[in-house]
């Protein structure tokens, strides 16, 4: 399966980010744990060069809990600081602060030799469309946070999130679009989410989601629709249609339908936690 797909507005986002990045001390980088290499935007690393970097393996509810520690060790040793978290449930959100300020020691610690004390981090969030920016936002910062006004230097209408006396929070995310060659970089994104829909036909995705399943998830989606899984994916997909009664015109199979509800089911965790890729295919 071959398919192409050029964001449009991705070099104005770009040029917004690099303008932000000059302002910040740190980038949390979100990343979708069921996928956190091809959820990855190449472009950060040389954006965010000489700047502290978090990244937050996100939405690690979705994901299996072996390979969500298999890569945050892998993150770690490339010398990121990681945090496992769920913006939706707010997992892991509370030991953020400390692992900020442990990633911003060294700023810490060269404001205070120049007798800059209690200066706070700035922050930014970045990371590709629907990874979870603005959910994670909303959990770390909370209501209780007050947004800053301008700041003088600083380009006129960026707000601020004061998370605390120590972290500031720039409150427009940095968007990225996700790269790729590799049609099957782009095949995963397309199974979270990430990528819009329009790019492959519905039932085809749910064809590769199934293709997917069977390699490395065999019996799951038999034991989740009852139904007997064939190497087939297009057999297996119209026995899910059966199963779940997905028809059109009375009686023939809306495969479509059917093909829509894998995809729901498994971008909403319904199939169980499910890891896309590895750290040691990396
Ligand atoms: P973005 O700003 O990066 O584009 O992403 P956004 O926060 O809008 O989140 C995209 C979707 O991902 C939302 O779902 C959000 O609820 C979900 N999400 C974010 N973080 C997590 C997480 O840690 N775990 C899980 N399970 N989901 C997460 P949605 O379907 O668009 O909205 P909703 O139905 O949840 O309201």
């Amino acid at each position: 399966m071959h398919f192409q797909w050029y964001p449009g507005h991705m070099t104005k986002a770009k040029r917004m980010m690099q303008e932000n990045i000059k302002l910040i001390d740190l980038v949390i980088e979100l990343v979708d744990a069921r996928i956190p290499q091809s959820s990855r935007n190449p472009d950060i690393d040389e954006l965010g060069k000489n700047k502290a970097r978090l990244i937050l393996l996100n939405k690690a509810d979705l994901a299996e809990e072996k390979w969500n520690d298999a890569w945050a060790e892998y993150f770690r040793k490339k010398g990121f600081s990681v945090v496992k978290v769920n913006s939706k449930k707010g997992g892991g959100m509370k030991s953020i602060h400390g692992v900020i300020q442990e990633a911003c020691k060294e700023k810490i610690e060269r404001d205070r030799k120049r007798g800059i004390l209690n200066r706070p981090v700035r922050a930014m969030v970045v990371g590709i469309p629907n990874v979870g920016k603005s959910t994670f936002i909303n959990s770390l910062a909370g209501k209780s946070c007050t947004k800053t006004g301008n700041k003088p230097g600083v380009t006129k209408g960026k707000q601020w999130i004061r998370l605390n006396r120590q972290v500031e929070l720039l409150d427009t995310p940095g968007i990225l679009w996700p790269k790729f060659e590799d049609q099957q970089v782009g095949l995963k994104l397309a199974f979270v989410g990430s990528i819009k829909d329009e790019v492959l036909q519905t039932e085809e995705l749910a064809a590769e989601l199934i293709r997917f399943m069977l390699d490395h998830y065999p019996g799951v989606l038999g034991k989740k629709y009852a139904v007997e899984e064939d190497n087939d994916v297009y057999v297996t997909l119209s026995r899910i249609a059966e199963s779940r009664h997905c028809l059109v015109r009375g009686n023939e199979l809306d495969t479509e339908k059917a093909a829509l509800l894998l995809t729901d089911d498994f971008r909403n965790g319904k199939l169980g936690r499910l890891t896309l890729e590895y750290p040691q295919e990396v």
